[in-house]
């Protein structure tokens, strides 16, 4: 039985009122809550056994380096990889996408070839292929949603074409939450020999995720949007893929020789890590992960799939409110605009007087946003801690602003 009451419980943010008002978290699409066992666990680090990680012999050096270590194995289960060596640490999606981008795409890639992005991409999946346009003349291709945001994977795969070196997609939209069937994707491309990249910042928090089943080349995790601190995060890279990949960032720990004349890197996965790490933030992420797979992901999607469908039909029955995308088995994430001038920030400005936290704005998705020819919405996104009483916190709320700005 998925325990609610306790699950909340253990989220001491969430007994916090805001302006007055209790807590009513709808911003997990930005940033999720701290369980208690995340907190504590820093607080036992940082007081008790802190030190700088592969560097010591020393007691601590060794203790600290164990749980860091141990975290890779924790990733490595809860994305079903196949070996904790294929797991690069790191700060989270936006590093490890970047790190694709540089270490595998760049030397790759020539003036002409393509990647394939779906248009609704979070900037973090768009930006770094941008820097191989402007820099060596990749092309873009862009592959457009439906009417209801969904993602038709073959019209990813008919994007493919002779000069295609890499598919870039989000497993689920920041924006409007559409789920998007990777696996189908990564079939197709792999058929015409091209890796698939997935941005797995939203999707990894809502459904298990086994990326040997998916059988993507490349998936990309962000840890503060899975309960765990920020700062941290990871990549799953194939290992054919990984035996591509020059290194990235230049220091220590990514290196077992370095002379005047010449460098030995070490090993991947380590050979992409350099400099001292987000250690504490990694191993607050190995907790919240251990914590995810505790409650099990299969329930918690679950969970979430009852607070969306009720979320929905409450949505739905506010004629003067447009909730943006509705493709079949969306994760609990709603973008919409309401009638009339109000602009997005002054609706979440109403909804946080009521305690009621949302996000306004474009998410990070131009792309999307001139698609959906909007410049702003506002995004209530779920986590595995909202109820169907919040949705009706949020109802209330939006039911004010829009009789303020009628
Ligand atoms: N990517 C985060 C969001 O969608 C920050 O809000």
């Amino acid at each position: 039985m998925y325990d609610i009451e306790k699950i909340r419980a253990d989220f001491p943010i969430l007994s916090r009122s805001v302006n007055g008002k209790p807590l009513t978290y709808l911003d997990n699409g930005a940033s999720a809550q701290k369980p208690q066992v995340v907190i504590d666990a820093i607080t036992q680090v940082y007081s008790q056994e802190y030190s700088n990680v592969h560097r010591g012999l020393h007691y601590l050096s060794n203790l600290t380096t164990e749980k860091y270590e141990a975290v890779r194995g924790t990733i490595a289960r809860f994305l079903g990889a196949a070996s904790e060596n294929e797991i690069v640490l790191n700060s989270g999606t936006t590093e490890g996408i970047n790190m694709v981008a540089y270490s595998w795409a760049m030397p790759r890639l020539q003036p002409g070839d393509e990647i394939v992005l779906s248009v609704m991409e979070h900037h973090a999946n768009i930006v770094p292929w941008h820097f191989l346009r402007e820099r060596q003349g990749v092309v873009l291709k862009w592959v457009d949603v439906d009417a209801t945001g969904a993602l038709d994977p073959q019209a990813v795969i008919d994007a493919i074409g002779p000069r295609t070196r890499l598919v870039a997609v989000s497993q689920c939209s920041n924006v409007l939450g559409t789920v998007v069937d990777v696996k189908a994707i990564t079939k197709g491309a792999h058929d015409k020999g091209v890796p698939v990249l997935v941005d797995g910042s939203q999707g990894a928090v809502h459904m298990p995720v086994n990326v040997v089943d998916l059988d993507c080349d490349f998936y990309a995790i962000t840890g503060h949007k899975l309960y765990g601190p920020s700062g941290s995060g990871a990549i799953y890279i194939k290992s054919d893929r990984m035996a591509e990949m020059r290194p990235f960032l230049g220091g220590g720990d990514m290196i077992r020789e370095v002379s005047k004349d010449a460098v030995i890197y070490n090993d991947p996965p380590m050979k992409f890590e350099a400099g001292t790490p987000g250690i504490v933030q990694t191993i607050g992420l190995g907790v919240a992960l251990d914590y995810m797979m505790d409650i099990g992901m299969k329930n918690i999607a679950a969970h979430e799939a009852s607070v969306r469908d009720y979320a929905n039909a409450r949505l739905a029955g506010l004629n003067w409110l447009q909730v943006q995308g509705n493709a079949p088995g969306k994760a609990a994430i709603f973008s919409f605009t309401l009638d009339g001038a109000a602009h997005a920030h002054d609706i979440s400005t109403i909804l946080d007087k009521k305690g009621v936290a949302v996000r306004a704005g474009h998410h990070c998705a131009g792309p999307l946003m001139d698609f959906l020819g909007l410049t702003a919405t506002c995004r209530a996104s779920f986590g595995l801690y909202n109820t169907t009483d919040e949705v009706d916190v949020l109802i209330d709320a939006l039911e004010l602003a829009h009789e303020l700005f009628a």
